[in-house]
């Protein structure tokens, strides 16, 4: 019996996935630096990003912490992040790799890192291994199951296409072993591992730009995938590609569940 393929399905390495950071940035972004603010991120705080994928974020902690502070930004591949910016990267698998600098961090956060890891238990403990007594945990994980679709209003036959696109997409994931309906745990996960203060909440965007670019860069990075899986074909996906470019779709996504808890001390 062969193994099951647990890779990392949006590879860093691919050009799309540079792409797909923009647009998750323009997309969530402003959310998670809500977050940050409420939990208080100021200077001389110690932040660990983990999975950080594009420099966004990384360059708003390290904003938020000035010069006396530090941040950490890790991802199992660091090609999009820049490793003369004020903050410092590291190669660094979340499942395989100890806590750098355990019990020190104030603050550690990982967005839509978790869903597509498959021993997430293992990941909670090392970030929590890395927080200093009092320090906030953030985790911000999608929910695809909760609002599986690509277009809500299914009008026609490109948005029962997008739809129907969209249900491939996350079958590969799951066979990639991810974990659709992760974010809905969330709140549980983080008490179950020793955190207090434990609150969540939810948001997604309809429609837009930045859907629409992700969502090309998407199905452009995963295209050879859904082929060699039998889940597509190239017409479809091109028909598809062209009404995502005539802007007719209005995309959406699946619920960012953002929750945040403190380790007690
Ligand atoms: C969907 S992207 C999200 C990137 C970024 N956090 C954001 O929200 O824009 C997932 C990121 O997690 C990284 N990743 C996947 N598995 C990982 C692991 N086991 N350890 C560390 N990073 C991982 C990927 O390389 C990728 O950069």
């Amino acid at each position: 019996m062969t193994s099951p393929d647990h890779r990392y399905l949006l590879d860093n390495a691919r050009v799309e996935a540079g792409e797909r950071f923009t647009w998750l940035a323009e997309l969530f972004d402003g959310v998670t630096r809500g977050h940050v603010d409420r939990l208080g991120a100021r200077t001389g705080w110690r932040c660990w990003e983990v999975g950080a994928g594009g420099p966004s974020i990384p360059e708003a902690l390290a904003t938020a912490v000035g010069p006396t502070g530090h941040v950490l930004a890790t991802d199992i591949n660091p090609a999009w992040l820049d490793p003369h910016a004020d903050y410092e990267v590291l190669r660094h698998d979340i499942v395989a790799d100890p806590a750098p600098q355990p019990g020190t961090f104030d603050l550690v956060h990982a967005r839509l890192v978790l869903v597509h890891v498959p021993d997430r238990a293992q990941a909670l403990a090392t970030m929590v291994a890395a927080l200093r007594p009092g320090g906030w945990l953030l985790i911000e994980d999608a929910d695809t199951e909760l609002q599986p679709l690509a277009c809500l209003d299914e009008v026609g036959p490109a948005q029962q296409r997008a739809n129907r696109l969209r249900r491939a997409v996350r079958e590969l994931m799951t066979r990639r072993g991810a974990d659709l309906r992760f974010g809905r745990t969330l709140p549980r996960a983080l008490r179950a591992v020793g955190l207090v203060d434990v609150s969540a909440s939810g948001f997604f965007p309809v429609g837009g730009l930045a859907c629409d670019r992700l969502e090309a860069a998407t199905v452009r990075l995963v295209r050879a995938e859904l082929l060699a899986a039998g889940l597509a074909d190239d017409a479809e996906l091109d028909a598809h590609l062209a009404a995502i470019e005539a802007g007719e779709l209005d995309l959406t996504l699946a619920p960012l569940i953002s929750a945040w808890g403190r380790r007690p001390g």
